[in-house]
Formats: structure tokens, C-alpha cells, sequence
């Protein structure tokens, strides 16, 4: 993998695409971690006298009235406060008065151009890799730094079209995101996979590759009913996943020793966090219950085999995190990992937000900054974003 080291940036206009497609509520920013994790390319661009062209998306931009809510110049102001300097902002995607803005860039100065989705506007030249643009966008500088992990598995004019048009390397934080997930292809053993979320429709990729790789899959979150009825059990009012009864069949019985399901889980009757649950055993779920978390005896279950893990990966939460009593499960085996020092990677947006929210995010050995391209990574699908890196 070519990396920002391998590029002369001395003194160059270098221009880096990261992913600063962050929460923003009337203008303010909710979570800055991608903003964070771009830092340290900026800062080594700085150190080395770069003029720093800085290009993100925000959202999508279907119709004029989405420009305003994914308008990127919040994120100008906090990377302003984060580096301490000032940050140059441009409204214009193109044209004479951006470029007369680059002209004028002095040695570390810094320029954020406008959202790239704006472009999507006039026929979606930013997402569909407007051969035009992206030709237009490399000339406004000398190499290009593609640091936006997040985004690495969209072919948008402002990766893949930049870098197919100039010298061009990885940034710190894809390296980084890259080094990490690639441990997976020859892991250390055991391999123990945690997936959860809510549908087996979303993960059937992931499963498929990671099954043949990993020694365990612990399979926890609404997708585990699935796997339940595909063996016959009553799950009740719990999330199904219909369609992929079948899917759920061929890998219980292809893979038989490696996933494990859950043994119990707190059931309710109705989706809501304002009722009592109980902790009910698997097959003992009735027609009029639904299963919102893993119970405790699967937790039990799951910590003994993370106990010996040697290597971790973990997309989607057990239960419905976003009710404050069926977070519990999650939250309590993030703190066995983090207690018992268990290498693991965390990957995808809602876990990474779960290990946030509850305060475990920095004591994890490596959490994502992508939420769909680390699934895709996970697949086993190419990267466009990296591919385009010559
Ligand atoms: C993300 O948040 O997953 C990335 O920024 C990509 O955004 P997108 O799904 O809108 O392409």
C-alpha cells in the first residue's frame, strides 16, 4: 500500500479526501471522532510545509433543499478549534473563485472546499465519478492523500476520480483501518467473531466470508431469531427475517461447531423499554413475547469463549441499544473485553456508537472510523477508494 511516506509533499498543494461526513445538529457537531482521526495526516502535511486542500461529502444531496442541512462548514470551525489556526473555507465546489483561493495558498495553510456532494445536484457528478470532475478536482493540485476510510467503498469523483488523475497515496488513518482489519485474513487464533444488529439480510456477505475464517461466530441482536427459527424454535413477536430462513438453514448445517446462538434472552411483550422484562431460556419463548437482548446466561456463555480468544472482531450490538434497558448486555461484555484486555476490533457505525456512549471506545484495541466500508472490507468485496491508489 502506497502511504502519504512514500510522496514528496514538501512544499506541495496536496489535496486529502477524508470522511468528514459526521452527526450535525443545527450546526453543531455531535461526534467529532472522524474529524479527530483525520488530524494526524493534516498535522504531518503541516510539518511538511504542504498547502493542505482539504475535500468531504456530508450526507446526501437529492434536491436544493438538502444543501443546507449538509452544509460543511461546521465541520471548518471544529477543525479550527482542534488544530489552532485558521481554516480557509470554500462555498464554491469549482470555478474561478476557488481556484483563486488555491493560487493564494501559502505553506500550511488550510483550504476546505465545500461539501463534493453538492455536485450531486446537476446529475450526480460527485457519486457517480464524473470523469470530468474528478480530471477538474486533481488540477487543483500536485498529489492527492486519500485518508476517508469511511467512504473508500464509494467510487466518487473525489477518490477514485482524483487518483486516477494524480500521484497518489493512503493517508495514516486508512493505513491504520487497513492494518487492523487486514490481521483478519491470517488471523491469531482463536478467531472469534461477534455479529449483531437487526437483520440477517444485512450480514449475509460478512457471514458467508468470515465463517470459512473465524473458529467461533457468536450471533447475538434481532438477527439471532432468525437462526432460532431456521432450527424450529417459537420466537414469538421477535424480529424474523423471513427471506433468509433458508441462508440461516445452510450455515447452521454447513458450520454446526462454529456459530453459537443465544441460550436465553430478556423478552417482553410489547416494543417499548417502558415494560419489565424477564430472562427467559430460548426455547422457552412465547407466542406473545418478543426477545429485545441476550440474557445473562448467554452473556455467561459468551465471555467463556472470548476468554481465550486471541483475536476479536465485533459488528452490530446484542440487543436494542437504543432503549436504555436492553443496552445492558452490550455495554456489560464491551467492559469484559475491555477488563480482561481482549484484541478486539470493532467495526461498523452503531457498535462503535454503543462503545462511545458507554465509555469504551479508547480502552478497545482498534475501533473503526467505517461503518459500511468496513462491512464491504468484511465481505471480502475491493475497495474502489483503494483499488484507485496506483
Ligand atoms: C459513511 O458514513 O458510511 C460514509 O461517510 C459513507 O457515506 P454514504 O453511505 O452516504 O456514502
Amino acid at each position: 500500500m502506497k502511504t502519504i511516506k512514500d510522496l514528496d509533499i514538501n512544499d506541495k498543494k496536496v489535496i486529502i479526501r477524508c470522511d468528514f461526513n459526521v452527526p450535525i445538529k443545527e450546526g453543531k457537531i455531535i461526534d467529532d471522532t472522524r474529524i479527530r482521526a483525520a488530524l494526524e495526516t493534516i498535522n504531518y502535511c503541516i510539518e511538511h510545509n504542504s498547502k493542505i486542500i482539504l475535500l468531504s461529502h456530508l450526507g446526501r444531496i437529492k434536491e436544493e433543499s438538502d444543501l443546507k442541512k449538509n452544509d460543511l462548514s461546521p465541520v471548518a470551525k471544529r477543525l479550527s478549534e482542534l488544530l489552532e489556526r485558521d481554516i480557509l473555507f470554500s462555498e464554491k465546489t469549482r470555478g474561478p473563485e476557488l481556484e483563486a483561493v488555491v493560487d493564494s495558498l501559502k505553506s500550511g495553510d488550510i483550504l476546505l472546499i465545500q461539501n463534493t456532494r453538492y455536485e450531486d445536484l446537476d446529475g450526480k457528478k460527485e457519486s457517480k465519478n464524473d470523469e470530468e470532475l474528478g480530471k477538474y478536482w486533481a488540477s487543483l493540485g500536485d498529489v492527492f492523500i486519500n485518508d476517508a476510510f469511511g467512504t473508500i467503498h464509494r467510487a466518487h469523483a473525489s477518490n477514485v476520480g482524483i487518483a486516477s488523475n494524480l500521484d497518489s497515496a493512503v493517508g495514516f488513518l486508512v493505513e491504520k483501518e487497513i492494518q487492523a482489519l487486514s490481521t483478519l485474513n491470517n488471523p491469531e487464533r482463536p478467531f472469534v467473531v461477534i455479529l449483531g444488529g437487526a437483520k440477517v439480510e444485512d450480514k449475509i456477505g460478512v457471514i458467508e466470508n468470515l465463517v470459512t475464517k473465524a473458529d467461533k461466530i457468536l450471533i447475538g441482536g434481532g438477527m439471532a431469531f432468525t437462526f432460532l427459527k431456521a432450527q424450529g424454535m417459537e420466537i414469538g413477536k421477535s424480529l424474523l427475517d423471513e427471506n433468509n430462513i433458508d441462508f440461516c438453514k445452510k450455515i447452521l448445517s454447513t458450520y454446526p461447531e462454529k456459530i453459537v446462538l443465544p441460550i436465553d434472552f430478556a423478552v417482553t411483550n410489547e416494543y417499548t423499554n417502558d415494560e419489565e422484562y424477564r430472562q427467559k431460556a430460548s426455547d422457552n419463548i412465547s407466542i406473545d413475547e418478543m426477545g429485545l437482548d441476550i440474557g445473562d446466561k448467554t452473556l455467561e456463555n459468551f465471555e467463556n469463549i472470548l476468554r481465550d480468544s486471541k483475536i476479536v472482531m465485533w459488528n452490530g450490538p446484542l440487543g436494542v441499544y437504543e432503549f436504555e434497558k436492553y443496552k445492558k448486555n452490550t455495554d456489560r461484555l464491551l467492559e469484559y473485553i475491555c477488563n480482561n484486555n481482549i484484541k478486539t476490533i470493532l467495526g461498523g457505525g452503531d457498535i462503535v456508537a454503543a462503545a462511545t456512549q458507554a465509555g469504551y471506545k479508547d480502552k478497545i484495541y482498534h475501533a473503526s472510523t467505517g461503518g459500511g466500508a468496513t462491512l464491504e472490507y468484511l465481505e471480502g468485496k475491493t475497495l474502489p477508494g483503494l483499488a484507485a491508489i496506483k
